[in-house]
């Protein structure tokens, strides 16, 4: 097992040292469902997923994985755009997890874009539980990428650092555009 965590792991980690048994918590983007499988397993029976994603096949793949695991009790599924997202969560949440860009295995024309996505960030930072997080791993490698991790970080350089702390993680030596983390936390 290597030292040093891939952003990936890393997110993962966060997620799990905020998260506690019977919250509320909300995957921002679908996908596949591997996340939100994770965060279903993390807040227990008497917590609850949100997940969201404008595909139809990326929800249906969701909701597969989940009955599957029998977790599906546990998620809200939401065919719509994570920046709507208030109007589906009507509670604090402890952790909000983005994994920005394509579906893998899908259509790559359907990406996340700055615009939403920032919407969306400045949404989910209203909806934060005090020591609660916000994880988004970004991608550059496609059209687009590039303008969104900047528009992410002129968005998190300019949080009050009174009320929120940001961290940047990467791997600096791998080529083709490695995914790298943002970690939003809402200080106490
Ligand atoms: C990298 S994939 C997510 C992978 C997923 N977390 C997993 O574990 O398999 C990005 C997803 O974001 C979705 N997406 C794009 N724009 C969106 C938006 N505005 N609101 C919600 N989901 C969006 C895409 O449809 C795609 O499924």
């Amino acid at each position: 097992m290597p030292a040093i965590i891939k952003p990936l792991y890393m997110a993962r980690k966060f997620v799990s040292s905020c998260v506690r048994i019977g919250e509320t918590v909300i995957d921002a983007t679908a996908g596949n469902g591997h996340d939100t499988l994770f965060l279903a397993q993390l807040v227990g029976d008497q917590g609850k997923v949100f997940s969201f994603d404008v595909q139809k096949e990326a929800i249906e793949k969701t909701r597969q994985l989940l009955e599957r695991e029998n977790l599906i009790g546990r998620v809200a599924l939401v065919l719509d755009s994570h920046e709507r997202m208030p109007e589906y969560v009507h509670e604090p949440v402890s952790v909000i997890m983005f994994n920005l860009g394509y579906l893998p295995g899908g259509d790559h024309q359907i990406i996340t874009r700055p615009e939403s996505t920032i919407i969306a960030v400045k949404a989910g930072l209203l909806l934060l539980r005090p020591g609660g997080i916000i994880t988004l791993m970004i991608y550059t490698g496609h059209e687009g990428g590039k303008e969104e991790k900047a528009a992410l970080f002129s968005l998190c350089a300019a949080l009050n650092q009174k009320q929120f702390t940001v961290l940047y993680y990467n791997i600096i030596n791998q080529v083709n555009h490695p995914p790298s983390l943002l970690v939003i936390e809402k200080n106490h």
